[in-house]
């Protein structure tokens, strides 16, 4: 087996972009997040009908573009067609669901590191991370350290694993974090990623004694990312990069 490759995760993260004031997941929200001052964005990626790897965090496309359609049941054309911005505010009317492609491009030239959040839609665990791999093996420098993957999904990391082992994998838990260590093991995760309310002291030590980063989500609270950074916790995904990063550092 290879070693699990190690990671130094930033301060901070920029969540889907700078959703905070940007319609999230969108060129809009990365060029934000890119000019509050982050060196790593998190972005949820999953697959168009015909395979190819997009931006977007819901598995249905009503919330941001009114349609009441699976994501996965239109093609990159028409979901090209499709608005990602107005429902945000009518300024970013215009906003597209942009493609994994785009957006790796537009990190390699301004320097930014991603977090690929693998979501893939339901039955899709595996064709999303394969999809994946192939894209970066095709686009992403060789010299240029290797982006993170993170996923609830237990599948996908496991296919990230087999396939781009040397990528760091981050394990994604909510509230229930059962059999995180044989988990993280098994998958070998560099990092673990955990929604804040369940860190205490306790667990932060636990975690990093048993080798892992620690990243946190999705905290747009000043003085509760400055308790977490506290107690320990490596990395803040964020709404709002700018403010967390002049309280914590980037
Ligand atoms: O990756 C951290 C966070 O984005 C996980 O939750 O639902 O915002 O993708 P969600
Ligand atoms: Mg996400």
């Amino acid at each position: 087996a290879n070693a699990t490759p190690l990671v130094t995760l930033p301060r901070v993260q920029a969540h889907r972009g700078a959703k905070g004031v940007r319609p999230e997941n969108t060129m809009a929200s990365l060029r934000e997040a890119l000019d509050q001052g982050v060196c790593w964005t998190e972005f949820d990626v999953k697959l168009s009908k015909d395979g190819v790897p997009i931006i977007y965090h819901d598995q249905d496309l009503k919330r941001t573009s009114g349609i009441d359609a699976l994501v996965k049941d239109h093609s990159f054309a028409e979901l090209g067609e499709f608005e990602a911005g107005a429902w945000f505010d009518e300024k970013f009317r215009g906003e597209k669901i942009p493609s994994l492609e785009e957006f790796l491009l537009f990190h390699i030239e301004h320097n930014l590191h991603p977090n690929i959040e693998l979501k893939p839609s339901d039955g899709e665990e595996a064709e999303t991370s394969r999809k994946v791999v192939e894209l970066l093996d095709r686009v992403w420098p060789k010299h240029l350290d290797k982006p993170l993957f993170s996923s609830f999904k237990l599948k996908s990391l496991e296919v990230v694993r087999d396939l781009a082992p040397d990528h760091p994998r981050g394990l994604l838990l909510y509230d229930d974090i059962t059999g995180w260590q044989e988990n993280a093991k098994r998958l070998e995760c560099s990092a673990i990623h955990l929604w804040h309310k369940m860190y205490t002291p306790e667990l932060v030590n636990e975690i990093k004694q048993a080798g892992y980063a620690t990243a946190t989500y999705t905290v747009n609270d000043v003085d509760r990312g400055v308790e977490l950074v506290a107690m320990g916790v490596d990395s803040i995904i964020t709404d709002f990069p700018g403010d967390m990063i002049a309280a914590i550092g980037d």
